[in-house]
This record gives C-alpha cells, sequence and structure tokens, in this order.
C-alpha cells in the first residue's frame, strides 16, 4: 500500500490587505500620546549616526515626527513619511511650536516616492519594523540611500518589554498566517540577512528605554487608550478576554518594573542600528 503525503505549499501573505488592516490600527488610539514618552531614543539615535547639518535626511515611519525632528534640531534637510495622515499633521503642529525646518509627507515604507539615492541618512525609529514585507522595506531603505550614506535604525527585540506586550498582543489576535514578526528586527542575525551585502558595515548596540508611568495599570490603560495595536486588539475580544489580557499585560508590566515605589520604570530593550550602504 502506498503512502501519500500532501505538501502544504508555504503561505504567502496578503501584503496589501495585512497593511491596510495595519493602518487602521495605528489610526486607532492616539499614537502621537505614546511616540511623546519616545523622544530620546530618536535623539541618541541621530548621535549615534553622527548626523550633520546640512545632509537630506529620510525618517520613514515618522508617527508623529520624532526622529525627523531631531534631524531637524541638528539643521538636516529633513523629511517624514509615514501612511497615518493625523500623525503627519501632529508632526507639522510640533515642527511650527518648535519653528523646525522639517517636510512631512504621506507614504508606504515599502514603496518609498523618491529617487534610488536620495538621502545620506535614512532614519527608522521603531517604524519600518512593523512593515509586514519585511525584505521589501530593507530593499527600500536601502534603495533611497546613497552609497557611503547612513541607515539608522531602533528596533524592539523579541524578548523585551515591548516585544513581550506585542507578543501577548498576538495570543488574543493573531495576526495573519505566514507573517514574520516585527521583532525579527531586534535580531543582529536577521538585520543581516535584510541587509545582506549591500551594507559595508553594521554597529549595534543593545539599549534599554525607560518607559515610565504612575503605576503598571496607569501603563496598561494608557496603552489600552492611546496605543493603536493594544487598543484595537482589546476592542476585538470578549469580555472574559478583555479581563484577561488587562491581568497579563498588568503582570508584563510589573516583571519588568525596577521602581519600587509604586511607579512604572520598565527598560524596553532595543537594538539602536547605523549602517553604511555599501
Ligand atoms: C510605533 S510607531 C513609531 C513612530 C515614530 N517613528 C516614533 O518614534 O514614535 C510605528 C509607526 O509606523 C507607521 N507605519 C507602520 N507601517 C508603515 C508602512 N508600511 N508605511 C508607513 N508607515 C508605517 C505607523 O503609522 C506608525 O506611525
Amino acid at each position: 500500500m502506498s503512502v501519500s503525503t500532501t505538501i502544504q505549499p508555504p503561505v504567502s501573505p496578503d501584503f496589501a490587505a495585512i497593511k491596510q488592516r495595519q493602518q487602521k490600527i495605528w489610526s486607532s488610539g492616539d499614537y502621537a500620546a505614546v511616540g511623546a514618552t519616545l523622544q530620546l531614543m530618536s535623539e541618541l539615535l541621530c548621535e549615534a549616526g553622527d548626523l550633520r547639518a546640512g545632509q537630506r535626511v529620510l525618517d520613514v515611519a515618522t508617527g508623529s515626527g520624532n526622529a525627523a525632528l531631531a534631524a531637524a534640531r541638528r539643521f538636516g534637510e529633513v523629511t517624514g513619511i509615514d501612511y497615518v495622515p493625523a500623525l503627519l499633521d501632529r508632526a507639522r503642529e510640533r515642527a511650527q511650536a518648535e519653528r523646525l525646518a522639517a517636510t512631512f509627507a504621506p507614504g508606504d515604507a515599502e514603496a518609498l516616492p523618491y529617487p534610488d539615492a536620495s538621502f545620506d541618512v535614512v532614519l527608522s525609529v521603531v517604524g519600518v519594523m512593523f512593515a509586514p514585507n519585511q525584505e521589501q522595506a530593507a530593499r527600500e531603505l536601502l534603495r533611497v540611500c546613497r552609497p557611503g550614506g547612513t541607515i539608522g535604525l531602533a528596533n524592539w527585540t523579541p524578548d523585551g518589554f515591548v516585544g513581550t506586550m506585542l507578543r501577548t498582543v498576538g495570543r488574543y489576535v493573531p495576526p495573519p498566517a505566514g507573517l514574520q514578526s516585527p521583532s525579527r528586527w531586534g535580531d543582529e542575525a536577521r538585520l543581516r540577512e535584510l541587509f545582506g551585502n549591500d551594507i559595508a558595515t553594521l554597529d549595534i548596540i543593545q539599549r534599554g528605554h525607560n518607559f515610565r508611568y504612575r503605576s503598571p495599570e496607569h501603563f496598561v490603560e494608557f496603552f489600552f487608550t492611546h496605543y493603536g495595536p493594544t487598543e484595537r486588539a482589546f476592542a476585538a475580544i470578549d469580555a472574559a478576554n478583555q479581563a484577561q489580557f488587562t491581568r497579563d499585560l498588568t503582570d508584563i508590566a510589573r516583571r519588568f518594573n525596577r521602581a519600587e515605589d509604586g511607579s512604572l520604570v520598565a527598560p524596553s530593550d532595543y537594538l539602536e542600528v547605523v549602517a553604511v550602504k555599501r
């Protein structure tokens, strides 16, 4: 008797449909309120990349403009791009308030609307890591960066505070089949795979960004209100799961907390990446 096995072809995600859904997620809540607490990561990345005045800088998935504004404070010729128009409006408001010169434009990280080699520096702070087609997103960063230019990234690691939180979100609202986890950008081997021979050097420092909130409970409430991925996941599940989800996130916040005064100081590991394009 012959035994036949059916080999399933690998699932190829529908990137366009996924991106449409993700765009709605990032448009929900009020990401700008979360972004305001992450500004330091962008300032540190501009220093790590040794930005110079006059350089042409692109901030990919700029959100409310953190890295673009950090580069503008260093007198770069700055553009920030994101696919959520309301966040770009917030970035423009911030630039206006500080009288900083920066341009903000709508666009997709996987199809950057710029010619090859248009920028000296291409930055993305916990931004491009969320694009579903990771290979395509990496190709685009490389394409718009001039030879000898710098690509600077900040990427949450898989097992840090945010990485753990994102994994927990995925337990309640599972991601589409075949989709790579965003946290893979927080792994050096994966970065080498994505950039291949197109980079001459890759410098990586592991850092921790401190999430400082009034309490673990305050953090969870803040993220359920403002951070699209948790806000949308919470809204998509039933009451019993909402209660369990709340307990799980509070437990994670407590586990990473190093404060002993009732407040939250939770360091979240991320890779600060500076690559030079060949
Ligand atoms: C965690 S936020 C980071 C925002 C900002 N870089 C910061 O440091 O606060 C992720 C951002 O990526 C944007 N984003 C995700 N996928 C994108 C894509 N395919 N194209 C453009 N923007 C994208 C979202 O709209 C959101 O603003």
